[in-house]
């Protein structure tokens, strides 16, 4: 394989870049040429494509986002998308593709390899919600933005005798929440994988001011709001206020926790992963999402992938429920 193609698709995260840089580096080194493909599979569809040497890929390393820019596609999803990106794989000669996205991505990798085009598929969301890999580039840097906002917001908290709950993404998944909630030290941690009662909410938190504490820190993940029992993180302050008679303040963290430089963690994830897409397509594999598990770069067919079910810790649940007590 001499010519290969990388791109970023879906929500950005943290440590794209790192992993775009591990790409073409790892590529250089095995005397291929990697072509960068601008926006995700529109660009692919709308020929956004420009060379990546390895002086492009400098200086990216530590930074947010994506040089690639990135997108979600519905064109490419129907008939004639896929012809027309096929048409622009055949104009550019690209023989494989690296696809650095969510899962949503990892379908579009599989349908390009079905077309005979080997592609491998990285996982990159802030979710940590694939189910191949034990982390997900960008997860890491998320819980830290977490955790940071966290801190300040124990100080005001503090400073009032308030509530404070914080609302994460994830999506539909509860890892952003749980392992911010664990290293911020929150006292609940609400997750969409797991039942709660708001009464077992307001009881620990009365029990935390009756010895002493001063604030009450709630992390909520964003897919919870999703159910019927709360219409919103609004809604569930105003009905924790009322049961506790304490004040509470919500904030949404939003998109600040897309953004940042990259964690060490997520620049070496991003590097280990990015250079076994290439050493796969160098051997003609595609049809394979990587991942890490117990610190061991695998990978695996991205149908098993998009199939395997994602399992909450609940352990480390658990773990959070004993040590806020
Ligand atoms: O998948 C990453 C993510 O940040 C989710 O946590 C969140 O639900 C979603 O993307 C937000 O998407 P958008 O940036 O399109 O608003």
């Amino acid at each position: 394989m001499k010519t290969i193609g990388v791109l970023t698709s879906g929500g950005d995260a943290p440590g794209m870049n790192a992993a775009i840089r591990a790409v073409v580096r790892t590529g250089a080194y095995n005397d291929m040429r990697t072509l960068g493909i601008i926006r995700g599979f529109n660009g692919l569809i709308h020929d956004e494509i420009q060379e990546l040497d390895i002086s492009a890929v400098g200086d990216i390393l530590h930074r947010g986002g994506t040089i690639l820019k990135t997108a979600r596609s519905e064109e490419f999803k129907t008939e004639a998308g896929m012809q027309k990106a096929m048409e622009i794989i055949k104009k550019y000669g690209i023989e494989g593709i690296v696809v650095i996205g969510g899962d949503g991505s990892f379908r579009g990798a599989r349908d390009l390899s079905r077309l005979g085009v080997p592609t491998i598929g990285l996982p990159g969301t802030i979710d940590n919600d694939i189910a191949c890999t034990d982390y997900t580039i960008g997860f890491s840097t998320a819980i830290n933005t977490v955790i940071d906002a966290i801190n300040k917001l124990r100080d005001t908290a503090s400073s009032h005798d308030r509530i404070s709950i914080v609302e994460v993404m994830g999506r539909n998944a509860g890892d952003i929440a749980l392992y911010s909630g664990i290293a911020g030290g929150a006292e609940s941690i609400i997750v969409p994988e797991l039942p709660f009662e708001t009464d077992e909410i307001c009881r620990r938190i009365i029990q935390g001011r009756n010895r002493g504490k001063q604030h009450s820190i709630i992390v909520l993940a964003e897919g919870v709001v999703l159910n019927k029992e709360i219409s919103g993180t609004i809604e569930l302050g105003k009905e924790i206020e009322a049961k506790t008679g304490l004040e509470v303040k919500v904030t949404i963290l939003g998109h600040i926790q897309r953004g940042g430089s990259p964690t060490a963690f997520d620049r070496i994830l991003a590097s280990r992963m990015g250079a076994r897409a290439v050493e796969l397509l160098k051997q003609g594999i595609g049809n394979r999402v990587v991942g890490i598990r117990n610190n061991h770069i695998v990978d695996v067919e991205v149908e098993e992938a998009l199939t395997m079910k994602r399992s909450f810790n609940q352990d480390l649940y658990r773990l959070a429920q004993i040590l806020s007590m």
